[in-house]
């Protein structure tokens, strides 16, 4: 299976403009595969899920083509996983203006990736936080405990494009990969397992979903797997408001009945 594509429009009304970042054949070889997504309005850009070490290079090229890195406002972390901070050091370096958007229960945690960052980093809130970007605002929204205990999703108003962290996620085997859902009930069978195990809490899924359904979203843009558009956004979170995960479902997992 060919997984070579550079960037790809989720959104562009001419003036405002989200894309999805590219991938490159084996980096799955390298450790599970990441989305990365670029929002751009006017001449300000915001780098969601910047990602880790080896994906660095493609996301700097597909960024480079789109918007120069010094146009980068924001660099905007969903939590402190390494898959999602790891490139943060050589970001600083190519975003020189960017700041650091995680949650403050991370703030202090970032020196120990760059020890430069003082300065750079904004904590966001517990309840959330609106960030500027040109014209446009792009709201984070709590979903804590989803997996990490300080962890937002990334709501785009302009567009109405949800990226929604972990949440959502998809593991292909080796042989499989698409960029937008195309057989939901397929698909399903990619997430549950991560779900399960890496979501923490089945009250504060339920409680995201809630919050998720009021911004009535376009697409959801997850942090790997597939994105989800048109009917499939409600079927996702229909899906999700009928799991059980973590801590709820722990128990048989581990210790048997
Ligand atoms: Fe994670
Ligand atoms: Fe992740």
């Amino acid at each position: 299976m060919i997984r070579n594509m550079n960037s790809y429009p989720l959104y562009d009304d001419g003036s405002h403009k989200v894309y999805w970042l590219g991938i490159e054949e084996s980096e799955d070889e390298k450790g599970i595969l990441t989305n990365q997504y670029l929002v751009i309005d006017g001449n300000e850009g915001a780098l969601i899920e910047p990602g880790g070490f080896f994906v660095f290079s493609r996301v700097l090229k597909n960024v480079s083509s789109l918007i120069p890195p010094t146009q980068i406002k924001y660099l905007m972390y969903s939590h402190q996983d390494p898959d999602v901070v790891a490139g943060l050091n050589l970001w600083f370096e190519y975003a020189p203006l960017a700041k650091v958007v995680i949650s403050e229960l991370w703030v202090r945690f970032i020196p120990h990736l760059a020890v430069m960052s003082a300065g750079r980093t904004v904590g966001i809130p517990d309840r959330g936080a609106e960030f500027k970007l040109g014209n446009s605002t792009i709201r984070a929204v709590p979903a804590h405990y989803l997996h990490s205990p300080g962890n937002f999703a990334f709501y785009d108003e302009k567009s109405g494009i949800l990226f929604s962290s972990d949440i959502g996620a998809a593991a292909f085997s080796k042989d499989e990969w698409y960029l937008f859902v195309e057989d939901f009930d397929e698909h399903t069978k990619h997430m549950e397992g991560f779900h399960k195990r890496y979501m923490s809490s089945t009250k504060a899924l339920k409680a995201w979903v809630r919050s998720v359904r009021k911004l009535k979203p376009k697409m959801i843009a997850p942090q790997h797997g597939a994105i989800f558009r048109d009917e499939d956004v409600g079927r996702f979170l229909d899906w999700l408001d009928s799991l059980e995960v973590g801590i709820d479902a722990f128990e048989e997992e581990f210790y048997g009945d």
